[in-house]
């Protein structure tokens, strides 16, 4: 039996991982599923996120998406109910009998219909810890007056559990909802949702065949160990799916044992949700970067200001899986054809056949629930080798990364010039939103202005809520 290990190794089996006597292997099948993986710090790359020496931030923007949910709706209409249902109506099966899944004798769903969309316990927790690792992370800048996020329930109690977890006082810090609107050009937290050239079901087609490629030994293996449930490669996903769902809800999944699902099998889940991904919201389409550029910029203008007019040291926002991605792209982080890829295009480097275990593009380390994209001002003084001055440099997930031409400062970061000339090039590629999304409403705009523009209010307090911490 393979163990199933949450969190990291313990002290005494890395000192042993040095030894190839025995087999050291481990794996987590949470840190591979996408969407649904609970928050980790993948260290993708192992960079070292303390500022590089000699520097300390002095302003920071950060884009969070919303902590872990009880389920997304079209992850529960077309996955998990279906399984669930067709268990529960399904009677012609003593499962107490069959290995592996013998727990479905006495299993309870964890998930409602009721339920769907809101942030668990787990996500809670998660927001607001989060709150205090910025704390932690930037001892020397002052509390944030405003959090942004947008309208959804899930992403604004994210945003309120963070503040929770950042104050010291109660109603200190104001959160700010900005309305998910299918009109409202660049200018929120959702512009994929005002841009008629975003499809949300890009992908579902390279998806599906993707799925059926790994799903199928699956398939059969389960339908061998439990003849008449007539298991489908949807049941396969949805109950891998369960795994992370059933985690964030309750702390642990019977799902996620490795005598149910191999880490092979797992790493084909993750691949097929990285085509999804590498379609919806990355490389594979034109207008994700598109999407995620006016937040490139208008932080960068927020960073770059030397005019003594910012309200904020830290600016810290709320959204859904969506957006984060697309600013990578925007951004050109991740980018599976960089280094060298240069035969055949993009899409070539996500083959429907079998898993490009190389790829760069990997969701479960770029959005996992509450998966995050940093970019930092750094003011650099005695960084040996480097002037003095100021530097910009991007994390995510805490990992910091170096943007493509754009490195030339201590560690990866990127000096002031190199900075400005990198947003520059990246809005030559990226800008004019209103135009490449063929809007069809009149009063779009291609900027993204909630982080300055007074007309957006101050939101409103949020209390710690006594009685019920959590609450
Ligand atoms: C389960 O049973 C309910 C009620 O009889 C029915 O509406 C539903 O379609 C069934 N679901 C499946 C997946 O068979
Ligand atoms: C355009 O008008 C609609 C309807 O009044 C509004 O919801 C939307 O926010 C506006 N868009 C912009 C970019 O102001
Ligand atoms: C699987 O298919 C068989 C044959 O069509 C059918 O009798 C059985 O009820 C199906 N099982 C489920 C769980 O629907
Ligand atoms: C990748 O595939 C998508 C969807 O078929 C297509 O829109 C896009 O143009 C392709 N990209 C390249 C670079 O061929
Ligand atoms: C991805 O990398 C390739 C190779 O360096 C480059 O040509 C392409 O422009 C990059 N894509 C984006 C969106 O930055
Ligand atoms: C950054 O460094 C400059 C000198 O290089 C100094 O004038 C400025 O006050 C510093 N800013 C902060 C916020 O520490
Ligand atoms: C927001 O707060 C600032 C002071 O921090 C105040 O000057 C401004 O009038 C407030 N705006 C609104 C819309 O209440």
């Amino acid at each position: 039996m393979v163990a199933f290990q949450v969190g990291i190794l313990s002290p005494l089996l890395s000192l042993t991982s040095a030894t190839a006597l025995y087999s050291t292997y481990s794996f987590h099948p949470l840190e591979h599923l996408g969407g649904v993986a609970p928050y980790f710090e993948p260290q993708d790359p192992p960079t070292l996120p303390s500022a590089p020496q000699g520097c300390s931030a002095v302003r920071a923007a950060y884009l969070s998406r919303h902590a872990a949910i009880y389920a997304n709706d079209y992850d529960y209409e077309a996955y998990i109910e279906p399984f669930v249902e067709k268990w529960e109506n399904y009677t012609g099966i003593d499962w107490s009998k069959i290995p592996g899944l013998n727990f479905l004798a006495k299993w309870n769903p964890p998930i409602s219909e009721a339920e769907q969309e809101l942030l668990t316990r787990v996500g809670k927790l998660e927001a607001t810890q989060l709150g205090v690792s910025l704390s932690f992370r930037y001892p020397g800048l002052r509390l944030p007056k405003r959090v942004w996020t947008s309208s959804a329930e899930r992403t604004a109690k994210s945003a309120q559990a963070l503040v929770r977890g950042f104050e010291l006082d109660d109603n200190t810090i104001n959160v700010v909802s900005i309305y998910e609107s299918e009109e409202g050009g660049a200018d929120n937290l959702t512009p994929y949702k005002a841009c008629p050239a975003y499809s949300s079901s890009a992908g579902s087609d390279q998806f599906s065949a993707f799925l059926k490629v790994f799903a199928k030994p699956i398939v059969a293996r389960l339908e061998s160990l439990a003849p008449g449930f007539n298991f489908t490669a949807e049941d396969v996903y949805g109950m891998m799916e369960l795994c992370g769902y059933e985690s964030v809800i309750r702390g642990s999944s019977p799902f996620c044992d490795l005598d149910l699902f191999s880490p092979d099998e797992w790493l084909g889940w993750e691949y097929a949700a990285d085509i999804m991904y590498h379609y919806n919201v990355g490389y594979g389409s034109d207008i994700n970067g598109v999407i995620g550029l006016p937040w490139l910029k208008a932080t960068a203008d927020l960073l770059l200001k030397n005019d003594g007019s910012n309200e904020q040291d830290l600016y810290v926002s709320f959204t859904h899986r969506e957006l984060p991605p697309t600013v990578l792209v925007a951004m050109g982080l991740f980018n599976n054809s960089a280094f060298g890829g240069t035969a055949g295009s993009i899409n070539d480097t996500m083959p429907l056949g079998h898993i490009n275990h190389r790829r760069a593009w990997k969701s479960s380390r770029i959005l996992p629930f509450l998966g995050n994209i940093a970019v930092e001002r750094l003011n650099c003084s005695g960084s040996y080798g480097f002037a003095d001055g100021e530097y910009y440099r991007v994390l995510v997930n805490n990992s910091p990364q170096e943007l493509p031409g754009c490195g030339d400062g201590p560690g990866t970061s990127c000096s002031r010039q190199g900075y400005e000339a990198y947003v520059q090039e990246r809005e030559e590629l990226f800008g004019g939103f209103s135009k490449k999304c063929g809007v069809d409403y009149d009063n779009s705009t291609d900027t993204l202005t909630i982080y300055t523009d007074p007309s957006v209010g101050n939101g409103t307090v949020v209390g710690k809520r006594s009685g019920s911490l959590w609450g």
